[in-house]
């Protein structure tokens, strides 16, 4: 989590940095800083404090803005609480740092090194600071590499040596840290989103690699001095995406981009009428050779796994298992040169996911990665990656990346289906033109967003609410659950219907909320007689339902018809009716719709 930014160049390095922040914002907002350095005068200028980038922004309203080097932070708390000593940049005498990510053997090095009495922070960084200055005589590249061999964790460090006025040095280690050239100078940041519009290609930093950002180069360096000159990356993406445009709030632009999204995610792996995963490098062998799958994924990323596994086990008769990345490894889970792991990741950083993905390969299995973010660890990391098209996302919920992850997915079952011999033609052929609605029907239902908008208004003062379906319902129900939950804080739990009469149903009392949809053909009358059993305990139930499906003369206190597909495209409309109503909740609540309290986009620690 966190991000972490540095610039070198022409323009007021306050008012970049500050500019860059704001886009890392997504990674961490518990507090801000930057260190600004001043070539001439050598005059360090550190500011600091708890709160968004927005209070950084008024602290440093008067700063001269003369300076052209400097760092800046943007943290989610792992060590030490929210406050002013705690955000970043830490200095220690000649050394200031930002830090992404845990330093696991801090308190071990404090007696190392014997720091207490220096250390004014809580923090991890501030003591990894402390360090790089007792090693640093002058040489920053014997300091960092001094320093980092006593790191035990995860960290993206840049650094700034007061007495090196015109560098930045950073080094990392799984944390990222990318770096580009812009038309005023060089920087580098947590993510591609913070480089600036103007960045046209940028590099990732290889891990324990130490880098050099001056005005006009960016230079690298292994740990044995050589230097190495890593691929340069193109940027595909317009990063002025990165702005909200005519939306209040990113989630809602990013709600509304996905019909664009998932066209531009299928449109490059349909030749012919076929799919074509030639662009991803996908051998058919792979598809045809592994007898289980197992996806390994967190957050909305596993629930996109979810969707897939109902269409593997339906399409496929084949076994899937659906784990979340952050207990994988603690199940023993069977992995073996048969599996096909899949990791499905947004950001492609996830640290629990990218581990989980290296522990399956070292048990010998084949992996594919679904991945927004190119260049990312765990695209990196993976044998074969299909990169969606969702451009940025920067809402701490997520909506556009898990539709067009469902896309991949969807794309990647039906090509396996077509290579094993299950889909003839004809099979693909329907198979495809249902997927090819998907977009046209999330646009039917994105174009009735007020209709959604009059439900959310009635869920304002719920406290507690459920959300009810089976079978692929269910698994839809689980992101609408998450949605709801992590953006408007009611407490919100999706569930199994059949199941409610086991326990749950005691929690269901006169008005309590329950959103219950019923997209399932074979699944419908049952899933209606268990919206009746909360109905009749009271329930005040929103229906999303099928246009092409009878209600008979029921009551609900909402209903809204989602456009008909086949059962298992119906995700795809679902999804959409459920994110807007997660958004319109939170928003009239008057919260802060795009950055969640306690939550980061990029979870990059265990
Ligand atoms: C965080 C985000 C979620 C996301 C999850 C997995 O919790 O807030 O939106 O689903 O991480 O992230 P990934 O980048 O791996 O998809």
């Amino acid at each position: 989590m966190c991000g972490i930014v540095g610039y070198n160049g022409k323009n007021s390095v306050t008012d970049q940095l500050l500019d860059s922040l704001e886009l890392l914002e997504y990674r961490g907002y518990d507090s801000a800083g930057l260190a600004t350095l001043n070539g001439e005068t050598g005059k360090v200028k550190l500011r600091k404090c708890a709160g968004r980038v927005t209070d950084l922004r008024k602290i440093c309203h008067n700063d001269k803005k003369i300076s052209t080097c400097g760092i800046g932070h943007t943290r989610w708390a792992t060590h030490g609480g929210v406050s002013d000593l705690n955000a970043h940049p830490h200095r220690c005498g000649d050394v200031l740092l930002v830090h992404n990510g845990i330093v696991e053997n801090y308190e071990e090095l404090k007696d190392h090194f014997l720091l207490h009495k220096e250390l004014k922070s809580q923090t991890d960084t501030e003591v990894v600071a402390a360090v790089l200055n007792r090693f640093y005589n002058g040489d920053p590249h014997e300091a960092i590499k001094r320093t980092v061999k006593y790191l035990k964790g995860t960290f993206a460090l840049v650094v700034m040596f007061v007495d090196q006025p015109d560098v930045i040095y950073a080094i990392r280690n799984v944390s990222p840290i990318v770096a580009a050239y812009n038309d005023n100078g060089t920087m580098l940041a947590s993510d591609v989103v913070a480089l600036g519009a103007t960045a046209k290609e940028y590099i990732v930093i290889p891990e324990y690699v130490i880098t050099e950002l001056h005005r006009e180069e960016i230079k690298m360096f292994d740990l044995a001095g050589r230097q190495i000159h890593p691929e340069f990356i193109k940027i595909d993406w317009d990063t002025t995406q990165g702005g909200k445009g005519k939306y209040p709030f990113y989630m809602e632009k990013e709600i509304m981009e996905q019909p664009d999204a998932l066209k531009a995610t299928m449109e490059q792996r349909i030749t012919d009428g076929k799919i074509d995963l030639s662009s991803d490098g996908i051998p058919d062998e792979v598809l045809c050779g592994c007898e289980r799958i197992c996806v390994v994924a967190c957050g909305t990323a596993m629930h996109a796994g979810l969707v897939a596994k109902a269409l593997v086990q339906s399409k496929l008769n084949m076994h899937m298992t659906v784990e979340y990345a952050s207990e994988f490894m603690y199940e023993d889970p069977v992995i073996d040169e048969k599996t096909l792991v899949l990791a499905i990741s947004q950001s492609g950083e996830t640290i629990d996911t990218l581990e989980a993905l290296k522990y399956a390969r070292s048990k010998g299995a084949k992996s594919i990665a679904v991945i927004n973010v190119k260049g990312s660890s765990i695209a990196r990391e993976s044998d074969y990656v299909m990169y969606t098209v969702a451009g940025p996302e920067i809402a701490v919920a997520s909506t556009k990346a898990y539709t067009t992850q469902l896309i991949a997915l969807f794309l990647l079952v039906g090509r396996m289906a077509k290579a094993r011999g299950i889909f003839d033609d004809a099979a693909e052929k329907e198979y495809l033109e249902n997927l090819i609605q998907a977009p046209g029907k999330m646009q039917e239902v994105l174009t009735r967003k007020h209709d959604i908008h009059k439900i959310a208004r009635e869920m304002l003062d719920a406290k507690d609410a459920f959300m009810i379906g089976r079978g692929l319902d269910y698994s839809i129900l689980l992101e609408g659950a998450l949605k709801l939950k992590e953006i408007s804080y009611i407490h919100t739990e999706a569930y199994a219907s059949g199941e409610l009469k086991h326990g749950t149903i005691a929690l269901i009392t006169e008005n309590t909320p329950v959103v219950a949809t019923v997209t399932q053909e074979k699944l419908k009358d049952k899933e209606l007689s268990n919206i009746r059993e909360v109905q009749s305990r009271g329930a005040s139930v929103v229906l999303l339902v099928r246009e092409d499906f009878d209600l008979a003369d029921a009551e609900y206190a909402d209903v809204f018809t989602l456009p008909a597909m086949s059962d298992e495209f119906m995700v795809f409309p679902a999804s959409a009716a459920l994110q807007l109503l997660a958004y319109y909740v939170s928003m009239d609540k008057g919260l802060d719709v795009d950055k969640p309290r306690n939550l980061a986009k990029v979870v990059t620690v265990e």
